[in-house]
């Protein structure tokens, strides 16, 4: 067994979850890359940036449903009981203030845990919220939560219950079957009576739903491509920008939008810190990302496959948004 520098007998595709990752993907035919290599430093401001257009309706609906709604939805997670906040996926946490502040309001003492692939966001958001709220216990974890969301904190005192925010649709990038097996996952490590509360985007007009991913400023498409720009710059790739163009489609029998970057000519890329060589031929796509889209009945019919039973939801006048607050059982 050599001693020291284990990463030096690791194969190059092996080295990081981000290599091995590209190197997956963009062997892989048809070629895909996750959508979590989106959230480096300049990904994370980018999402920023999209969840203030105006046509990306999801952040400020949901936003306004926590607004409208806040006490009721805590008092139903914890009544007759002290929570124990867990966020996964909590990015810059820009939304949460509104559902913590009504948890403070209704107990004298909370803990917020967040978890996050994104150190930077999560650095952020733990500064602005706890000069928000001094007396609010933060953790915070730099993981990727779909490797287990972490031994969740103990239970402080007699009726005290686990509330997980999954919410901003960030399970609308799993598959139906992914999706299912995430909520299970979840459900096994909590105890009966703790909550999720899920937010997720509802099917709606095509319209609005393609301008959301296809808006007139083209951050959505710097977003896209900028998981390209990430890989040059971590595994000294050689992609070419201008040469990938951003693409969101609706695909109606999987009831999601994907995102793709689309090759527009005949193409060779290499990835030196891979050993690869690609090619593209003019046209061929790199899937990146899907974004499931949920009818009330979907998204209860999947909380139920996850263990999960409904108990409450909120949604806008126009149904374009759903929040859903569902029972381990
Ligand atoms: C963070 C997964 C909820 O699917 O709408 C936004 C990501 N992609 N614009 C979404 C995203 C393009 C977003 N989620």
């Amino acid at each position: 067994m050599p001693l020291g520098n284990s990463s030096a007998v690791l194969p190059a595709a092996q080295q990081s979850p981000i290599a091995a990752e590209v190197h997956r993907g963009l062997t892989a035919r048809p070629k895909t890359l996750s959508p979590w290599l989106f959230y480096d430093q300049r990904g994370s401001q980018l999402f920023d940036q999209i969840t203030q257009l105006p046509e990306y309706y999801l952040t400020r609906t949901e936003r306004e449903l926590f607004a409208a709604h806040a006490p009721a939805i805590l008092a139903a997670a914890g009544k007759d009981a002290a929570l124990t906040l867990i966020e996964l996926g909590a990015g810059s946490a820009s939304k949460t203030g509104i559902l913590l502040r009504a948890a403070l309001d209704q107990q004298p003492q909370l803990t917020y845990r967040a978890i996050d692939v994104s150190a930077s966001a999560l650095e952020a958001a733990s500064q602005s919220l706890s000069r928000e709220f001094p007396t609010l216990i933060i953790e915070t974890r730099v993981r990727d939560y779909t490797h287990g969301i972490g031994h969740l904190p103990s239970l402080q005192w007699p009726n005290s219950r686990r509330l997980v925010l999954y919410i901003g649709s960030s399970i609308g990038n799993f598959d139906p079957l992914d999706a299912r097996e995430l909520l299970r996952d979840i459900r096994r490590q909590l105890a009966p009576g703790d909550c999720i509360l899920l937010g997720v985007d509802h099917a709606k007009p095509l319209q609005p739903l393609l301008a959301a991913y296809n808006d007139a400023a083209g951050v959505t498409a710097a977003f896209n491509r900028n998981i390209l720009t990430r890989i040059n710059r971590e595994l000294g790739a050689n992609f070419r920008l201008d040469r990938f163009q951003h693409r969101a489609i609706f695909n109606p029998d999987e009831s999601r939008i994907e995102m793709h970057l689309v090759s527009t000519c005949a193409q060779r890329v290499a990835i030196p810190a891979l050993d690869l060589k690609l090619t593209f031929s003019d046209g061929e796509t790199i899937h990146t990302e899907n974004s499931y889209k949920f009818t009330p009945e979907s998204a209860t019919a999947l909380l139920a496959s996850g263990n999960f039973t409904v108990t409450h939801h909120w949604t806008d006048p126009w149904r374009w948004f759903g929040v859903y607050l569902a029972t381990a059982v």
